[in-house]
C-alpha cells in the first residue's frame, strides 16, 4: 500500500466515524418525538449488479423501502410510525385520510389503523378517470377494504382537504374522536420517518465503508425527499440527493419540498438550516399524468422484474426508475461511483394495471 492509499484510507475511516457520531446525534433527537414501531427497520441496503451491469455504469443500490411489513411495504410506513403516534397522543379513535384511487399512503394508513385498533375513513379522489374494473377494486383498493377501511370515492378535483374537514366533523358529531392524516403523510410529523431512514441509510452506508454519491427517489407530496433533504443536512452528508417527480411540473414540485423540508426542519428543533440548492427534482417523466401509464415506465418496470426479480409500481417508483435509468444513460451521473434508488414500494398498485404490461398470454401445451 502506498502513502497515498494510506492517506486515502485513513480519510475514508474519519469520515465514517464523523458520519456515524452525527447519526448518533441524530437518532437522540429523534428520539424525542412519539412514534409507534410499525415497520421492519432497518430496510437492507442491496446492490442491483445485474441491473449497473445491463446499464454499464456506475453500481446502483436499492434501499428497500418497499420491504417495511405493513402491507406489502412502502414509504409510509415510515411516516406513519411518527403520525399515528400523534394520534395516539391525542386520543383518537378514528383516522382519516385521503389518496388517489390507488393509493399506496391509503392503503399503508388502513392497516396501520388496523394494527393499532382504530376505526379508518379513506377519501379516494378520481385523479385519472379509469374506468377499468381492475383500477377502480382491485390492487391497494382492495387492501383498503381488506384491512377494515370505510371507502368512499370523489370526483377528480375535488378539494380533498376539504372533504376531509367535513369528514372529521361528522365523526366528531358522532362521539368519535377523529385524526386527519394529510395525504402521503407529507407534513412535518410524517416527514420525520424520512429524516431516520437519511439516517439509518447513512449508518448502513458507514459501517459497509460504502461512499455513497447520490440518492434517488419518487417524489410526490414531497414528505419523503423533504425527510432526506433535513436527515441529509443534519448529518453534513455530501449525497447528491434527486426526486423523479411523478405529478407537478419541477419549479413546483421543488417549492412545495423546499418549504416542507424548512417546516420539518423547524420542527426538528436543532436550529438547521435548508439550502433552497440542496432541493433538485427532474419531473419530466411524469408522461400525460398523475398514475397515467408512460412507455419507460414500463419498459422500467420490466426490465427490473427481469434482471434483479424486483417488482416497482406504475405511479410513483416506476417512473422514479424510468427518470434514474434515463439519467444514468445521459451521463447525469457521469464520474459517481456509488448510486442508491429508494424503493418507496407500491407493487401492490400493479394488480389495478393488469392490461399495461402487454405481457404475453400462456403458452399452449402442444406449443411447448
Ligand atoms: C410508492 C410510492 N413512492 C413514492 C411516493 C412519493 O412519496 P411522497 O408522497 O412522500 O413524495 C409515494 C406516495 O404516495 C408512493 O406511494
Amino acid at each position: 500500500m502506498t502513502q497515498t492509499d494510506d492517506l486515502a484510507q485513513h480519510g475514508a475511516h474519519v469520515r465514517a466515524d464523523l458520519s456515524l457520531s452525527l447519526c448518533k446525534e441524530l437518532s437522540i433527537t429523534l428520539a424525542k418525538f412519539p412514534r409507534v414501531s410499525l415497520g421492519h427497520l432497518p430496510t437492507p441496503l442491496e446492490p442491483m449488479d445485474r441491473l449497473s451491469e445491463h446499464l454499464g455504469g456506475p453500481r446502483i443500490w436499492v434501499k428497500r423501502d418497499d420491504c417495511t411489513g405493513l402491507s406489502s411495504g412502502g414509504n409510509k410506513t415510515r411516516k406513519l410510525e411518527f403520525l399515528m403516534a400523534d394520534a395516539q397522543r391525542q386520543g383518537a379513535d378514528t383516522i382519516i385520510t385521503q389518496g388517489a384511487t390507488q393509493s399506496n399512503h391509503a392503503r399503508q394508513t388502513a392497516a396501520a389503523a388496523a394494527k393499532l385498533g382504530m376505526a379508518c375513513h379513506i377519501l379516494l379522489e378520481d385523479r385519472t378517470g379509469s374506468k377499468d374494473e381492475n383500477y377502480v377494486l382491485n390492487g391497494n383498493v382492495l387492501l383498503d377494504r381488506l384491512h377494515g377501511a370505510t371507502v368512499s370515492k370523489r370526483p377528480g378535483g375535488a378539494d380533498m382537504n376539504a372533504e376531509m374537514t367535513t369528514l372529521a366533523e361528522q365523526v366528531l358529531r358522532d362521539g368519535k374522536i377523529p385524526y386527519v392524516v394529510p395525504g402521503g403523510g407529507s407534513n412535518p410529523i410524517g416527514a420525520l420517518g424520512y429524516v431516520n431512514c437519511a439516517r439509518e441509510l447513512t449508518e448502513q452506508a458507514a459501517k459497509a465503508g460504502l461512499g455513497i454519491d447520490a440518492l434517488v427517489h419518487a417524489t410526490g407530496s414531497s414528505g419523503t425527499q423533504a425527510g432526506l433533504v433535513v436527515g441529509l443536512a443534519a448529518l453534513k452528508s455530501s449525497v447528491h440527493l434527486l426526486g423523479v417527480g411523478v405529478r407537478a411540473p419541477q419549479d413546483k414540485q421543488e417549492q412545495m419540498v423546499f418549504d416542507l423540508a424548512q417546516r420539518t426542519a423547524d420542527f426538528l428543533g436543532t436550529g438547521l438550516s435548508i439550502e433552497r440548492s440542496d432541493v433538485r427534482a427532474n419531473c419530466d417523466y411524469v408522461g400525460p399524468g398523475y398514475g397515467l401509464p408512460t412507455p419507460g415506465m414500463v419498459d422500467a418496470i420490466k426490465l427490473l422484474a427481469e434482471t434483479e426479480g424486483l417488482l416497482f409500481d406504475p405511479v410513483y417508483s416506476g417512473k422514479g426508475l424510468d427518470g434514474l435509468i434515463d439519467q444514468i444513460r445521459k451521463g447525469y451521473f457521469d464520474g459517481m461511483n456509488n448510486i442508491v434508488f429508494l424503493h418507496t414500494g407500491g407493487s401492490a398498485a400493479l394488480f389495478g394495471y393488469p392490461t399495461t404490461f402487454d405481457l404475453p398470454g400462456y403458452q399452449d401445451q402442444d406449443d411447448t
